[in-house]
């Protein structure tokens, strides 16, 4: 929640943390997302499903994907129904759902592209086969419980005590919600996260995806890919790019650090890309406030490359 964000910067620091990602399971009617005030704050990535209509998120994740963090991982489950960009996030013996299974609940499916159908389907045929133990952290609880079980929720959600998805439609057809207040607001709000990437291209610091195509095979330009292995496997990579992940930025443009010392060696200008900007700005950010004026990205990503007829390497 965007005014909670004092309050998790305050506990990252407390804790000594870095915030390296920040997920959002779905784009919430109720409450305008701390995401871009967290970037804003930690530099941190991004991310949302692929179906979600924010604007710019760093990154894009589907089902089967997997995030990972030092020594973390979490699998992504698509599980729509509260919306059709819900999705619910799998870290050994526990679950976040999101809005997909609350405790003692469900999220409503009346609005966002919401499918009571799909949703039982994501409940019952994916998050109930879990292992009973499996905790269950959703995204909010009005009544101020944070926890629960597979098992728990399968016994006493009463939600969940209905014997065919046909029950299920008819019950959360049933429900008669008064619509979130503030959702006109809250809800195009939440679609507008992204980085403001025109500063950049003001200080001529963007090449747009053409001029960046036009760059490729240009000996003075260093290609600089700051996507993790997981995306280059699946959305391919750009032709003679060096592997440089956001996550690591940091350590490599500091003096002795990889990108540093290729760039001064080669005496090349840096390029960064990534997903869809974001990243790739932040880069140039970084590379400033460490002392490499020189560095430019490509905006949009190689999302905006390829939409430019843009040639991408696979395999
Ligand atoms: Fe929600």
């Amino acid at each position: 929640m965007l005014e909670k964000a004092d309050r998790y910067c305050k506990l990252l620091q407390e804790l000594n943390l870095k915030l390296v990602k920040a997920v959002d399971t779905h784009l919430h009617a109720d409450h305008v997302t701390g995401l871009g005030e967290l970037r804003d704050r930690t530099h941190c990535i991004t991310i949302m499903g692929e179906q979600s209509k924010a604007d710019v998120v760093s990154m894009r994740v589907s089902d089967g994907d997997r995030v990972t963090i030092e020594g973390l991982a979490l699998d992504v489950l698509y599980t729509p129904g509260h919306t059709d960009d819900s999705y619910s996030y799998l870290m050994g013996d526990r679950v976040f759902t999101g809005d997909t299974l609350l405790i003692r609940g469900t999220g409503r499916t009346d609005f966002q592209n919401g499918s009571a159908r799909a949703q039982y389907d994501s409940i019952f045929n994916r998050l109930l086969k879990l292992p009973e133990e499996t905790l269950v952290f959703p995204a909010h609880d009005y009544k101020g419980d944070t926890v629960s079980t597979i098992g728990e929720e399968k016994r006493y959600n009463p939600r969940l005590q209905v014997k065919s998805i046909d029950e299920y439609v008819e019950l959360m057809g049933n429900l008669n919600l008064p619509n979130p207040k503030l959702m006109d607001v809250v809800i195009p709000a939440n679609m507008h996260v992204g980085l403001h990437q025109d500063e950049l291209a003001k200080q001529g610091l963007a090449l747009n995806a053409r001029e960046a195509i036009e760059s490729l095979g240009r000996t003075d330009v260093l290609l600089v890919d700051l996507r993790e292995s997981s995306e280059r496997t699946k959305h391919g990579t750009l032709s003679g790019a060096l592997h440089a992940p956001y996550p690591s930025i940091d350590e490599s443009l500091k003096p002795g650090g990889m990108l540093r010392e290729v760039a001064a060696a080669t005496g090349r200008r840096i390029v960064f890309f990534c997903a869809f900007g974001e990243r790739s700005a932040m880069a140039v950010q970084a590379a400033k406030d460490a002392g490499l004026a020189n560095t430019v990205h490509i905006a949009g990503g190689i999302d905006a490359w390829k939409k430019a007829g843009g040639p991408v390497l696979h395999g």
